[in-house]
């Protein structure tokens, strides 16, 4: 089964991602998680996105293309896979109908705007895992640790409010064109699309995503 996980930043999708994968026993790709770690290892690839990820732009298709595609070449990924933030432009997305990658579910996660905003400020994340908290809405067992190995847990540097409002001007632009890109899509590859209301406890969010999977 291949998943794509659309929706601001914010929505949820980090969130719900964990939840998928456990269900479904297919891989969670987060190009934002994949970047992270390339800025965190300093590698060339995290120099060149670093300045770029945390001014809230989007990186390059080239670079997220190539990323991805070396990525679902690998063994873990033979039975589906689940996109999350990606793809982000219809250029991400037209590179996968020429390299014949067929979608089953695009799942748009709706979120408003105001409510990203809190969203965000409240964020906390554990680095190696990827794992996603807030301090009210979702909060560790031990406030700044993570609930399965007790780091503690950090601040993403582009969740400022400035940024995260470049980050969904950005998303609105660039991201949001994708939900008629597939949904045109739908008779001729048979891909289904579905608006899941990303307002409600993270377990409400987490039935509605597995009712439409089920
Ligand atoms: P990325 O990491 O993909 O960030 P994003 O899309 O902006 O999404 P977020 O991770 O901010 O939000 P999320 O939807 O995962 O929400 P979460 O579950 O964490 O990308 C980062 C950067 O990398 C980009 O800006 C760009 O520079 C670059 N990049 C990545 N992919 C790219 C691509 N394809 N092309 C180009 N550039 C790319 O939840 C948010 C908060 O809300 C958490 O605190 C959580 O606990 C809380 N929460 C979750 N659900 C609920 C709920 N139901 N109620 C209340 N709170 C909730
Ligand atoms: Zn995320």
């Amino acid at each position: 089964m291949r998943v794509i996980l659309l929706g601001a930043p914010g929505a949820g999708k980090g969130t719900q991602a964990k939840y998928i994968m456990e269900q479904f026993g297919i891989p969670q790709i987060s190009t934002g998680d994949m970047l992270r770690a390339a800025v965190k290892a300093g590698s060339p690839l995290g120099l060149k996105v670093k300045d770029i990820m945390s001014s809230g732009g989007l990186v390059s298709d080239d670079i997220i293309i190539a990323l991805v595609k070396e990525r679902i070449e690998q063994p873990d990924c033979a039975k589906g896979f689940l996109f999350d933030g990606f793809p982000r432009t219809i250029p991400q997305a037209e590179a996968m109908v020429s390299a014949n990658v067929d979608i089953d579910y695009v799942l748009e996660i709706d979120v408003a705007d105001e409510e990203i905003v809190a969203r965000l400020s409240g964020r906390r994340v554990h680095e190696a895992s990827g794992r996603v908290y807030h301090t009210i809405y979702n909060p560790p067992k031990v406030e700044g640790k993570d609930d399965e190995t007790g780091d503690a847990l950090v601040q993403r540097p582009d969740d400022q409010e400035e940024t995260v409002r470049k980050r969904l001007g950005l998303y609105h632009d660039q991201t949001k064109p994708l939900v008629g890109f597939y949904a045109a899509r739908q008779a001729s590859t048979g891909v289904k699309c579905h608006k899941i209301p990303g307002v409600g406890s993270v377990e409400e969010i987490r039935q509605r995503v597995l009712d439409v999977l089920k």
